[in-house]
């Protein structure tokens, strides 16, 4: 087993540092940097439908739906088209108005989550196409789709998802890219901005790796007793907040709530005192001063301030008592490096808490039953 692990503790310490590779593979033969070219075949294969499409559905459960939450941000801001989220347990049960001018996109590292293989199974009942996001290779849900892209991100063993999660997010920037491209709604030098962005990713999560731990792994150790955890982002990084509190529940089975930064005003604002850590994501973007204004909300309430933040960043410093610093990237783009230190969070909240965290309580890989 130590050699399946690669000289790593856990499956989960050795899936989070592979990630610099399977972020790589899961663009790499894709993206031409030089020429600014995106191929897709998959998309490709459903072109017609995807451009006369009225809406894109995302469906989806657990990690992959947060994955799936991002896309929406980055589909209608480069596209121009209406997209919705949805939870295939709930979806499949509402009896959703579909036809043939619907596309749905499945996101799904298994490929087996029975909740989502029957919402497409009835999407596919009433006309509509479903584009598959699947990681593992010849599962029920690549099978099903009219189409897809996979992840490459190679198995995961370790029950919470990690590097399946950044491959999902890396194809589906490529999916966005390549779908604004076909429609005409990105102007090519931001095209090529993004994909500039994307392609140094690999190298900025290998920063974070190399620089970031001691300071993640002492955060873990001042934390590891604190009954709840706040996360708190807005734009690209709420589902990166999502995600974050949903990793840590997993991994460490304190309490986690990921919010919107300003919608906790109406609610966990309530919960925040001299005990409460709180981690905002608050990355240079176009929502940094707003984000900066809720930490001094949770602040003048005496929250403990835990902050991803970008390199070089002098502000929010003088808030937060830790900072964990991710190299600055296009906004559409950041969201990659901001789940890298979260991930790595939990996993050592876990590890202090002498948890099994390749195999947490009550939890699996893979729910192929409703
Ligand atoms: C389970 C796993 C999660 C995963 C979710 C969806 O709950 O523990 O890590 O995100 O299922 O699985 P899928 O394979 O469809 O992405």
């Amino acid at each position: 087993a130590a050699i399946e692990k690669g000289g790593y503790e856990h499956f989960m310490l050795k899936e989070i540092f592979e990630q610099p590779q399977t972020i790589y593979d899961s663009f790499r033969g894709r993206l031409d940097v030089e020429q600014a070219r995106l191929t897709l075949s998959g998309l490709d294969a459903i072109q017609d439908k995807l451009l006369a499409a009225r809406r894109i559905i995302i469906v989806a459960c657990g990690t992959s739906w947060h994955a799936g939450l991002l896309a929406e941000y980055l589909i209608e801001e480069l596209c121009r088209v209406n997209v919705e989220v949805e939870y295939a347990s709930e979806f499949r049960y509402r009896n959703p108005i579909l036809d043939e001018n619907d596309v749905i996109i499945a996101v799904s590292q298994s490929g087996e989550t029975a909740d989502t293989l029957v919402a497409l199974e009835n999407a596919k009942k009433k006309g509509a196409t479903v584009f598959g996001i699947v990681n593992v290779v010849g599962s029920s849900i690549a099978r099903l789709a009219d189409a897809g892209a996979y992840t490459h991100a190679g198995p995961e063993i370790g029950v919470a998802s990690t590097k399946a999660f950044t491959a999902q997010l890396v194809v589906l920037q490529l999916f966005a890219l390549k779908l604004a491209q076909l429609k005409g709604t990105v102007s090519p030098e931001r095209f090529t901005e993004l994909v500039k962005a994307l392609h140094a990713v690999p190298e900025q999560v290998e920063w974070i790796l190399n620089n970031q731990l001691d300071r993640i792994k002492e955060v873990a150790r001042k934390y590891r007793g604190a009954r709840d955890f706040l996360f708190l982002g807005r734009g690209y990084n709420f589902p990166i907040a999502l995600e974050g509190a949903l990793k840590l529940k997993e991994i460490s089975y304190i309490h986690a709530e990921g919010y919107p930064a300003a919608e906790m005003k109406h609610g966990p604002i309530a919960l925040v005192d001299e005990h409460l850590p709180v981690v905002f994501i608050a990355t240079k973007d176009p929502f940094y001063e707003k984000v900066v204004s809720n930490m001094q909300e949770i602040k003048a309430r005496k929250g403990r301030l835990v902050a991803v933040v970008s390199e070089g960043d002098k502000v929010a410093e003088t808030l937060a008592e830790d900072l964990l610093v991710v190299p600055q990237s296009d906004e559409l783009i950041s969201p990659l490096l901001a789940v890298i230190p979260l991930q790595l969070l939990s996993y050592y909240i876990g590890v202090e808490l002498q948890l099994d965290v390749d195999k947490p309580r009550n939890l699996a890989k893979s729910v192929t039953v409703e």
